[in-house]
């Protein structure tokens, strides 16, 4: 199937909670992609798990284009009195699209209407170009269960 991959085709809202298993099964599919996580995350599938509660409390926030779900991001209170970006994961068959920098933007336009001064991630060193390219900064590393984490920060 051809894609367009206009981001303007995009449409980002909150999350129905009726969506739980559907965004569990896009976190697996982005998830496997990564080259090297793959057996340790089906050695431990208890890792995909997106909780009721954070899409009942409307930090979830899904791209959808045709009625269809493409990728979604999730906020979590962070360290030091930032925003955390829990999840971010964008299907295989749509990426290099923006669609994972058009839902860092709005995780962006949330965190500062809600007076944070900045969007820190614990990113997984194969997403380290993408966060780059978003405006991140490495401030730091720390260990994850599946391995190292880096600990990127962006001003918003
Ligand atoms: C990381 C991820 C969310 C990026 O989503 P995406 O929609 O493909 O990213 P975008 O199209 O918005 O990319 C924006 C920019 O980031 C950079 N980028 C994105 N993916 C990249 C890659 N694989 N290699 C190098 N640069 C990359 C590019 O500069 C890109 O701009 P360009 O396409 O104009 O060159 C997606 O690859 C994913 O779901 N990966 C698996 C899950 C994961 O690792 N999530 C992060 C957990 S911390």
């Amino acid at each position: 199937m051809l894609h367009s991959c206009a981001v303007s085709s995009f449409v980002i809202r909150c999350a129905a909670i009726s969506e739980q298993k559907e965004l569990e099964a896009l976190q697996w599919r982005a998830s496997l992609t990564n080259a090297g996580d793959r057996d340790a995350l089906l050695a431990h599938p208890d890792a995909i798990e997106l909780s009721i509660d954070q899409i009942a409390a409307g930090t979830v926030f899904v791209s959808e284009r045709n009625g269809s779900i493409v990728g979604f991001a999730a906020l979590l209170p962070g360290a030091d009195g930032d925003v955390e970006l829990d999840a971010l994961f964008v299907d295989p068959e749509v990426r290099r699209c923006g669609v994972g920098r058009s839902l860092v933007d709005h995780c962006v336009q949330i965190a500062r209407m809600q007076g944070f001064s900045a969007l820190c991630v614990i990113g997984n060193p194969h997403a380290h170009d993408f966060y780059s390219a978003c405006g991140f900064n490495i401030v730091g590393t720390t260990e994850t269960r599946f391995g190292p984490g880096l600990l990127m920060r962006k001003m918003v």
